[in-house]
């Protein structure tokens, strides 16, 4: 028996993406990355959608021809429903309702940090129920246990900044482009992680805080430069290897402590900042210390993808969970 053929649209920040999924196999994953924000030090809300708006149909049309799909093949459509920004989701869920409505097939609304973690069902292998997954992105930063593709629940999350957003604002406070987080990861490879000492904040339970550590930075750049204009150009590598430790092991603490509490040592982790080499390897540490099964996903699939999109939409096809026609965008989405 063959599974459904699903068209799945990404639109919820900065990226335009499209994926076609035909019998649970994602056929290709096409991503438009908007590189409009990059002189603002952060995303534009108002030229994200403008952007999505140029893109969406270029995207989709790549996608479907790649695919060698004819809208007439598609069992269904799906889209990212949130969170994110509502502008953004605006153009992704219209076009996905249009093409519900003008096909007569059903329409699928995706949680889009859930999707992060189906990432890790696109490529085997897979990981093993139940597993915990750290999920590291610009926008959120979360630990689930996750029990099946549609069963997941919130451990901790962090209460204000996302530690993406922290790369983002040290970079910008470093004088760097958006987004920053790529570039204090490449600074910091050869820096020296334990020159300067960044506060690990400390929150109760299982939830992260990462506001606090910014400001530091932010006091600490202020004071240094007061006698030394050049400071941080002379220190980069080692602000940047520093400033980042001390995320990585906030981030650590709390995965090795719910992973111990709750015996799972299956571990996943998704989002853009999986990419960081200095958070993998700690992680690969970890796993040998530890004898945690670890997963990462393919770098194509940790920053924002419609190949996630589709593979969620895959599970929920197959469990007959489909959206209504009026379905609109979340942006604060509950889990
Ligand atoms: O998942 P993602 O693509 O988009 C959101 O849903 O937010 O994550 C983007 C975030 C940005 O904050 C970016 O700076 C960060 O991931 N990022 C990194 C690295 N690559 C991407 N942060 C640290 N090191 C990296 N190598
Ligand atoms: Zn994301």
């Amino acid at each position: 028996m063959t599974g459904p053929t699903i068209l799945a649209i990404e639109s919820s920040c900065d990226e335009t993406a499209a994926a076609v999924v035909k019998n649970g196999k994602v056929l290709n994953n096409i991503v438009a990355t908007q590189l409009v924000h990059q002189n603002y030090g952060g995303v534009v809300p108002e030229l994200a959608s403008r952007a999505h708006q140029r893109n969406i149909v270029p995207v989709v049309a790549q996608a479907m021809s790649e695919a060698s799909i004819a809208v007439e093949d598609l069992d269904a459509v799906a889209f990212t429903q949130g969170p994110g920004l509502l502008g953004s989701l605006l153009v992704g869920s219209s076009f996905a309702k249009s093409v519900a409505l003008s096909q007569d097939i059903p329409l699928i609304g995706v949680h889009h940090m859930k999707a992060h973690i189906i990432s890790h069902f696109i490529d085997e292998p897979y990981p093993n129920f139940p597993f915990i997954c750290l999920t590291v992105s610009g926008g959120h930063t979360q630990l689930v246990r996750v029990d099946s593709p549609l069963h997941m629940e919130v451990l901790g999350e962090t209460k204000d900044d996302a530690v993406g957003e922290a790369f983002d604002k040290a970079a910008k406070i470093l004088g760097m482009p958006y987004p920053g987080g790529p570039l204090v990861d490449k600074h910091a490879a050869s820096g020296d992680p334990f020159k300067y000492n960044f506060p690990r904040t400390e929150m109760p339970g299982n939830d992260y805080s990462f506001s606090g550590i910014k400001t530091a930075l932010l006091y600490f750049v202020r004071d240094n430069s007061k006698n030394d204009l050049n400071f941080v150009n002379s220190n980069l590598a080692d602000i940047c290897a520093s400033y980042q430790q001390a995320l990585i092991d906030m981030l650590m603490k709390k995965l090795v402590k719910v992973s111990s509490e709750l015996g799972i040592s299956e571990i996943a982790v998704a989002g853009g900042v999986s990419a960081n080499g200095a958070l993998r390897k700690s992680l690969a540490q970890a796993a040998n210390d530890k004898g945690w099964k670890l997963y990462l996903p393919a770098f194509e699939y940790c920053t924002d993808n419609a190949a996630m999109i589709a593979m969620n939409a895959h599970y929920l096809f197959q469990a007959g969970s489909f959206s209504d026609i009026s379905a609109g965008p979340l942006p604060r989405m509950p889990f």
